[in-house]
């Protein structure tokens, strides 16, 4: 008998193939694996160390070699199936912690470590995954390996150049799905949330277009509007008064001014779980009381300092929120949906058939399987 007072759903939301409406679409729908993500900052995985990352449940082993040559396989012994990230790298190899077994990059078992009880080495290889370095973060793709090369990671021309511009790089794991990540940088009718920090005031949402790849906005606001942020954006030069904002499907960035961007890159680890790159810009920014705009350099000093200051506790505030609202949704999930942003809708329509797209490439039965369950049978034993 249920308490009359609890107005909680009785049942955990749908999955993407029971939902009915297209919120309930989005919020069940994974992100294309036939893409590049970004899972881990460069610096983070030594020579010779393993690290583990994972894709909407699908586990991978991330290690790189003693010749500093990264690599991508499946985190699973196809032995006794234990995760490979408890094993070691040994030169440019991943050996298993129980039994020892090696696998090589292409994930080809090489050695057994213990007797072969006179039986010739078994042929066995691991799936693999393309790997690749750019803006400090390591991509990795993984998807249909051969879709690697056609897919590209999204090219930042300021930070490609020589010279590019000053910026940094902030992540957060948030536990909450990854469209409601994009409706939040998206959405910029949450200002109340920042009353703080005040990065947008006063958005009023000026035009928008949609496709089958792409949700474009523009909205006219006061950018940087804090109580320190103010003094540093050269409102002479830059035009702080609009954004443009784009979901790239599956990325994310803004352009303001053509002075201040941001990509964001995200990393659904699993239905309630996603991790959250986000590379800002700057071709420059103002010091109080000096009439000019900051060297590189400079620029970059005033950058670092904010991090810390300005620009993660402001982020933070966002995943307080959407952690918030991850739990609100798994209680209410069949409430009707409100909105008032008539972007919204649009992203989660898009998130939503680019997940039915990869869904209908991918049928093997009546009901496509989720990536970590499509992985094919490893050891050809
Ligand atoms: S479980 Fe990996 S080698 Fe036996
Ligand atoms: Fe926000």
């Amino acid at each position: 008998m249920r308490d009359p007072l609890d107005d909680r759903e009785l049942t955990p939301p749908p999955s993407f193939y029971e939902a009915r409406s297209t919120r309930q679409k989005a919020r069940a729908a994974g992100l294309d694996p036939d893409r590049w993500y970004a899972v881990e900052y460069d610096r983070e995985i030594k020579n010779g160390e393993v690290k583990e990352v994972q894709f909407w449940n699908l586990s991978m082993a991330l290690f790189r070699g003693d010749d500093g040559v990264l690599a991508a396989v499946q985190n699973r012994c196809p032995h006794r199936h234990l995760k490979l990230t408890h094993g070691a790298v040994e030169k440019c190899q991943l050996r298993c912690a129980y039994h020892g077994w090696s696998f090589n990059r292409e994930g080809l078992l090489t050695d057994y470590s213990h007797d072969s009880f006179g039986k010739p080495l078994i042929k066995s290889r691991l799936r693999t995954f393309p790997v690749d370095v750019r803006y400090g973060l390591i991509w990795v793709f993984p998807g249909n390996p051969e879709l690697a090369t056609v897919q590209k990671i999204p090219e930042i021309p300021e930070l490609m150049t020589e010279n590019p511009w000053a910026g940094f790089t902030v992540d957060y794991t948030w536990k909450t799905h990854h469209s409601m990540v994009i409706d939040n940088i998206c959405d910029f009718a949450h200002a109340f949330l920042h009353r703080k920090y005040q990065p947008f005031v006063d958005a009023k949402l000026t035009h928008y277009e949609s496709d089958d790849d792409k949700v474009y906005m523009t909205y006219d606001t006061y950018m940087a509007e804090g109580k320190f942020s103010k003094y540093f954006v050269n409102r002479k030069r830059v035009n702080t008064r609009s954004i443009e904002i784009c979901y790239e499907y599956p990325y994310q960035w803004s352009n303001t001014g053509d002075s201040i961007k941001h990509w964001c890159f995200l990393l659904p680890i699993d239905e309630r779980t996603t991790r959250v790159f986000f590379i800002f810009y700057f071709d420059s920014v103002k010091i109080p009381l000096i009439p000019m705009n900051t060297p590189k350099w400079l620029t970059q000093i005033v950058l670092n300092a904010s991090v810390p200051l300005l620009f993660r506790p402001l982020l933070a505030e966002d995943g307080v929120a959407l952690e918030a609202e991850q739990i609100g949704y798994e209680s209410h999930w069949n409430a009707p949906p409100i909105e008032l942003n008539p972007i919204v809708p649009l992203l989660q329509k898009l998130t939503a058939q680019k997940w039915q797209g990869y869904v209908d490439r991918n049928v093997r039965s009546e009901q496509a399987a989720p990536v970590a369950e499509a992985e094919p049978e490893a050891a050809v034993v």
